[in-house]
């Protein structure tokens, strides 16, 4: 892996795959952190005069209506005001207006193209690594450097496609990223104490497999423990649970094969029949496995943080970390939002930008789009 810092990049035409993919509604971005963490090496690249051409994507683009939904325009603004500087913005992510701003951009200067997904309609050329919509890009531009931290955990044209054609290089924050995130990955130090909480299982399940046989205790909370206990027999009611049967036998599997590892919660906040967060209890129990861990990684919440009378048991979990003596990381975007909503900053040695990223390099101490650019 070569960083940017560590050749000389200078005058060219530069890719820069950055992951914008930022909660927007009504035009307005509800939380800005991926765009902050995104300007570091964009400066850099400037100060270095060179003319900057940035992708990203933002949500899922499965209909003509989704178009509407995911325009990058709020994000070119929203650059504009930290860079101090003009961000053209082209609204398609390929085409004709494409080629024309590229050809008149100049040194110094930066574009934003459109949602790289829009290559997902009506054909899904984008999330399925196409290498001759990731060619067309890579014709752009002299080299491309990736930033995305947040999607390396994807396999796609402008993450990794592009990589085939182009010189290619990784930006500033993927090295914040990997170098503060090593200590969950090489010689960790024990106990290595993992929080899982959240809503949804099923896509967490292959994470959870492989962070079992690494870690010494998952502590298991949100909606995820819901399927957990139902899986062990209790009636959770009304709430959200998997009702994949598969799922579900994977969890008995992994609950009789794991049972010293996996903890969870024995007390909870209900209302209208639903588990809505961890009570004392549990979160006593919790905060003890903290208290023996030398290391600690934070993925999800205890429960439905958003509304202020269920966000206790996640406030009193991610508190204690105040005063435990361990490498503390927390990752993911619902776990992020409820680390700003409640001031919680101070209590993590390290907060990681990717969701998915960070659960698939610190569970299988791989990333998808690096393996494809390094050809591992
Ligand atoms: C994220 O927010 O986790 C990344 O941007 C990846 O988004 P995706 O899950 O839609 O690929």
């Amino acid at each position: 892996m070569k960083f940017i810092d560590e050749v000389e990049i200078k005058d060219k035409k530069i890719i820069l795959r950055c992951d914008f993919n930022v909660p927007i509604e009504n035009g307005n971005i509800k939380d800005n952190t991926k765009i902050k963490k995104s300007i570091k090496t964009i400066n850099y690249l400037l100060e270095n005069n060179n003319a900057i051409i940035l992708l990203s994507h933002l949500g899922r683009v499965k209909t003509r209506e989704d178009k509407i939904n995911n325009t990058l325009l709020p994000v070119a603004k929203e650059l504009s005001k930290f860079l101090n500087k003009e961000v053209t913005f082209i609204n398609e992510p390929v085409g004709m207006k494409v080629l024309n701003a590229v050809k008149n951009l100049n040194y110094g200067e930066i574009i934003l193209l459109e949602n790289t997904r829009f290559c997902d309609y009506p054909e899904k050329l984008e999330s399925h690594n196409d290498l001759n919509l990731a060619k067309y890009w890579s014709v752009l531009a002299d080299i491309f450097v990736v930033d995305a931290f947040a999607t390396l955990h994807r396999n796609h044209s402008s993450v990794a496609g592009i990589s085939k054609y182009l010189p290619t290089y990784y930006g500033l924050l993927v090295k914040e990223e990997i170098i503060n995130l090593n200590p969950l990955v090489e010689n960790i130090q024990r106990p290595f104490t993992v929080f899982m909480g959240g809503a949804k299982v099923d896509d967490k399940l292959i994470y959870i497999k492989n962070l079992l046989k690494k870690c010494d205790y998952l502590l298991i909370g949100g909606g995820i423990a819901n399927s957990f206990l139902f899986a062990c027999g209790f009636d959770v009611m009304d709430s959200l649970c998997t009702t994949d049967e598969i799922t579900i036998s994977e969890i008995k599997e992994l609950i009789k094969e794991y049972k010293e590892k996996i903890i969870l919660p024995i007390d909870f906040v209900i209302e209208d029949n639903k588990i809505l967060d961890l009570n004392t209890k549990s979160v006593n129990k919790y905060i003890s496995y903290f208290q023996k861990s030398k290391t600690i990684f934070i993925n999800g919440t205890c429960g439905v943080f958003e509304n202020k009378r269920y966000a206790n048991g996640t406030i009193k979990l991610f508190q204690s970390l105040r005063d435990i003596d361990a490498y503390k990381v927390a990752g993911g975007g619902d776990t992020l939002n409820a680390i700003h909503m409640y001031n919680l900053t101070n209590y993590f040695s390290f907060l990681s930008s990717g969701g998915g990223a960070s659960l698939e390099y610190i569970s299988s101490d791989h990333l998808k789009a690096i393996d494809y650019i390094e050809k591992v």
